[in-house]
């Protein structure tokens, strides 16, 4: 059976190591499998559910374009476009929104992160978001959706969202139910600082998170920066449980590197944690710097980045105007 993949990433600026390995280099892998279909939206409705500067938001959504690009995606073999251009994702979220419960979205912990203690000052829409998100996937008959362990609740919501409709309008699988892609070598990548605390776009320090624009210095200073533990290096039977830190850089090692976890802890086992550390920089440099010389150079040349987004969203428009027209017969509209 063939496979139809949707996801996206928000506009937010700093796409870091985790925006990376949590999603980005997995679009990438499914974009090269066969029988798969890979749309991917850069997310700026989702976007302004927080306040955004006009210039920076244009700014980031091209950024995020050329992070997409300078990863390995390319727009020949998939989709890539940006939310706001295809309207039929918001007519969708309004009409998921009368079906979704007040009830299940009072349950979704992002919001109660992103809300904070005011949570009557937060908008609407960052109480909604997930049923936007919800409407993003289920608008093209997803039938997986690759995202980090983050996301995983709102993709519960979508595939509780897609069931209700299906069963209140009496249209069995006329909304797909989707399986989300996690990532098994590991659930979140974790900031470097405290490991407690996934790494974010929102972490105010910068030594928090690897970039995907920083360069081999500003790399090699935060790993060496990175929190670790007065401890030796484990084991291979050592359970890191209570070594957050450590387990977090070897998680990072481990899945650029492609080896098991127990293989790198082996690798390193008995050795000091500057050499662990070392090992770690070259493999990030070797990573993380092409592409971020990559998306230098793509940003050079907004009118190409421009241009794929409006042939994505040509593209995009076809499927969402036609799922949007079935929707509204079923619906009695
Ligand atoms: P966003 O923009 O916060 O993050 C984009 C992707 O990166 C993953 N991610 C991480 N993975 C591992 N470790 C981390 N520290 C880490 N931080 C971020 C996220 O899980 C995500 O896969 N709501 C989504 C965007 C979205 C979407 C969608 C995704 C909107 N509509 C439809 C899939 C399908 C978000 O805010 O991701």
């Amino acid at each position: 059976m063939s496979k139809k993949i949707f996801s996206g990433v928000q506009p937010s600026g700093n796409l870091h190591l985790g925006n990376y390995l949590g999603a980005i280099k997995n679009f990438v892998e499914l974009q090269n499998e066969k029988n798969t279909e890979c749309i991917y939206c850069i997310v700026d409705l989702h976007a302004i559910t927080v306040k955004q500067d006009p210039q920076e938001l244009k700014k980031n959504i091209r950024e995020t374009l050329a992070t997409f690009i300078a990863s390995g995606l390319n727009s020949k073999k998939s989709i890539i476009f940006s939310q706001s251009s295809v309207a039929a994702h918001s007519e969708l979220a309004w009409i998921l929104s009368c079906v979704a419960r007040i009830g299940w979205l009072n349950r979704m912990t992002q919001f109660k992160e992103k809300a904070g203690k005011d949570k009557e000052k937060a908008s609407i829409g960052l109480y909604a978001y997930p049923v936007l998100m919800a409407a993003d996937i289920l608008l093209y008959d997803t039938t997986h959706v690759p995202v980090g362990e983050d996301q995983k609740q709102h993709l519960e919501l979508c595939r509780d969202i897609a069931q209700r409709f299906n069963n209140e309008f009496r249209s069995p699988n006329f909304l797909k139910v989707p399986e989300p892609m996690i990532q098994k070598n590991f659930s979140r990548i974790m900031s470097l600082k405290d490991a407690k605390n996934k790494m974010s776009k929102s972490d105010p320090s910068d030594l928090s998170r690897i970039n995907l624009t920083d360069d081999k210095d500003t790399i090699i200073n935060k790993i060496k920066k990175a929190k670790t533990d007065t401890m030796p290096m484990p084991d291979e039977k050592e359970d890191l449980k209570n070594r957050p830190e450590v387990l977090n850089l070897l998680e990072i090692f481990s899945c650029l590197s492609g080896n098991s976890i127990e293989k790198s802890k082996k690798q390193f086992c008995g050795k000091n944690f500057s050499e662990f550390k070392e090992e770690l920089s070259n493999l990030l440099v070797e990573k993380i710097e092409p592409i971020s010389n990559e998306i230098k150079k793509l940003l050079d040349d907004k009118k190409n980045l421009d241009n794929i987004l409006l042939e994505g969203s040509q593209k995009a428009n076809e499927y969402g105007e036609k799922k949007i027209i079935e929707m509204k017969k079923i619906i009695g509209f």
